[in-house]
């Protein structure tokens, strides 16, 4: 994995919207892989000035974001649908081709989780996967654990990632749904370009070990350096 060190979390944002434009300038139809949290709100800020003047399109992109609540209400501004139609699709001029959700709300949440593989499968994979990082090393909601998936399941969330996402339910963490639908570290691993975004002091710690750390199903994040292509763009709090 490739560290890239920039000065500022806006930094980090300016690089990011160029690397994604430029991929989606490059192949109109990508496939990306989107994910949620305050780390990708610039870059989402900055996605929708540049669709909205013309300098990219999502028109032919198909878009698969890596996780969801389950049991979240449909208007509840903590469903990860919810928020990346405020923060991304709901503000284009245009929307993207395809807009792909798992859905934690579906009588049959592991038919829902097959379904969610088959499509991801159909659609040829993740060309360019965004990601965040959890202070705990997850990715997507691939939380720390004894062993870790390849395909697309329901997770029991940590205490932290609950307190992390308690934002999203008015400040409480105990609001916080207890499970969630993740896509597995296949689809993240077997993603052709990876694109990490990290910033703040408070993941610092997250950085080494995604970086330097042994690699350990205890750090979901660390097996992202046996990846062929993936960047993580941090800001220099985040890289002290
Ligand atoms: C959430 C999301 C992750 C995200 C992480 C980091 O738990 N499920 O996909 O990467 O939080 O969030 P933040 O960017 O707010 O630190």
């Amino acid at each position: 994995m490739k560290l890239r060190v920039l000065a500022t979390a806006d930094d980090v944002a300016d690089v990011a919207v160029r690397e994604v434009a430029s991929a989606i300038r490059l192949n109109p139809s990508l496939v990306l892989g989107l994910p949620t949290g305050r780390t990708p709100l610039r870059l989402y800020d900055r996605l929708v000035a540049w669709e909205r003047t013309g300098r990219v399109s999502f028109a032919r992109v198909t878009t698969f974001n890596l996780d969801e609540f389950v049991g979240v209400g449909e208007n509840t501004p903590g469903r990860y649908r919810a928020f990346m139609e405020e923060h991304l699709f709901g503000r284009l001029r245009r929307r993207p081709y395809r807009v792909h959700f798992l859905d934690g709300n579906a009588d049959d949440l592991d038919a829902e989780l097959a379904r969610y593989d088959r499509t991801l499968q159909r659609a040829g994979g993740i060309d360019l996967q965004v990601l965040g990082l959890g202070a705990n090393g997850h990715v997507g909601f691939n939380e720390p654990a004894a062993t870790l998936s390849a395909g697309s399941h329901r997770v029991r969330l940590h205490r932290p990632t609950r307190v992390a996402n308690a934002d999203l339910f008015g400040g409480k963490a105990s609001r916080v749904p207890r499970e969630a639908l993740t896509v597995g570290m296949g689809a993240i691993m077997c993603a052709r370009r990876v694109l990490m975004l990290a910033t703040g002091r408070e993941k610092a710690d997250a950085v080494r070990r995604m970086i330097d750390g042994p690699l350990t199903t205890r750090f979901p994040a660390s097996f992202l350096q046996l990846h062929r292509d993936a960047v993580a763009l941090v800001d220099r709090d985040a890289s002290r």
